[in-house]
């Protein structure tokens, strides 16, 4: 039977779990190129617009990394210093940059749904890197493949998302990758941040972090989402780290449980100092594992036509 993928990555609902184990079977080829300094230019005759409309370190930079190891010329957009200033609506701005053809857009935006804007008035395929509180795929595919990397499979894994779950584009990604690969997830937070009827995604939910704790294989933990007023609906961050902040006591429970979190981190709200330098806490490889999910997808949209 004919492989497929899908043209666009505008979230983890476009990908099978067949896809998702493609990417990540490239992914781990791509981190032997990149630890070998050995990454193939295979998109040298194509060119990528960053189309960032909100700030980032990680995905922007491991985006931009990606492209310039691949060989894609890249054009960078800065909203700032656009003619949005002067009043260009955004579609009409999207319109002018398809008349520039460019063959790949990596997009972010505070609207969610914002990629059905781009992909009505673009030509281009189409990557994802944060549409507002909906769906953030490349951090949910680095995720699951440090996961898969600590435990050796996915399916069966007990993994926990901790904290703001309503206002997190990340939540969304990793419960429905997690759910294709047929983890076991769970939810925890203060009410406050868990959306209710989120167990119509198939996921449990806990406000009792001990038992999260105790019950889980992995936890991964979530920024409190100050830009989107996360802090307006708690009655202190102080109080979130005393009830659901991480720290080397808390864990003692279940002291080899593997540690994620996205970044960037409110060190002191989500976690302590003290949980960055254990040797199960992944975060900083998150971040590598982050770029080697590029190249991947990369080099397969390259060699997929649909
Ligand atoms: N994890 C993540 O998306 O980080 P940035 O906002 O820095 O890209």
């Amino acid at each position: 039977m004919k492989k497929t993928f899908p043209k666009h990555i505008t979230g983890i609902k476009d990908l099978s779990s067949k896809n998702i184990e493609e990417i990540f079977a490239e992914t781990s080829l791509q981190k032997k190129a990149l630890a070998d300094r050995n990454v193939k230019e295979y998109l040298k005759n194509k060119t990528v617009l960053n189309l960032f409309f909100e700030n980032s370190t990680r995905t922007r930079l491991s985006f931009e990394q990606a492209e310039n190891l691949t060989g894609l010329k890249i054009t960078n957009f800065d909203s700032s210093s656009s003619s949005l200033s002067k009043g260009e609506s955004v579609i009409d701005t999207i319109r002018n940059i398809d008349a520039m053809k460019f063959d790949y857009i990596v997009a972010r935006h505070s609207t969610p749904g914002f990629m059905n804007v781009l992909l009505n008035y673009s030509n281009a395929r189409i990557i994802n890197g944060g549409d507002g509180t909906h769906e953030h795929p490349t951090q949910a595919l680095l995720d699951v493949y440090t996961l898969k990397e600590i435990f050796g499979k996915i399916s069966g894994k007990r993994i926990c998302i901790v904290g703001d779950i309503c206002h997190s584009r990340v939540a969304l990604s990793d419960i429905i990758a997690l759910k294709k690969l047929r983890a076991k997830v769970t939810v925890c937070g203060p009410k406050v941040f868990i959306p209710k009827g989120i167990e119509s995604l198939g996921v449990q939910v806990t406000y009792d972090i001990a038992e999260a704790i105790e019950n889980n294989d992995a936890l991964i933990l979530l920024r409190v989402q100050l830009e989107r007023d996360a802090g307006n609906s708690l009655s202190s961050l102080k109080e979130y780290r005393k009830y659901f902040g991480i720290n080397l006591k808390r864990i003692s429970a279940n002291e080899n449980i593997a540690i994620l979190h996205p970044g960037p981190f409110n060190k002191n709200v989500e976690l302590d100092e003290d949980i960055l330098e254990r040797d199960n806490t992944f975060i900083f490889e998150q971040v590598t594992n982050g770029l080697a999910v590029k190249l991947a997808l990369f080099k397969i949209m390259s060699e997929y036509k649909s």
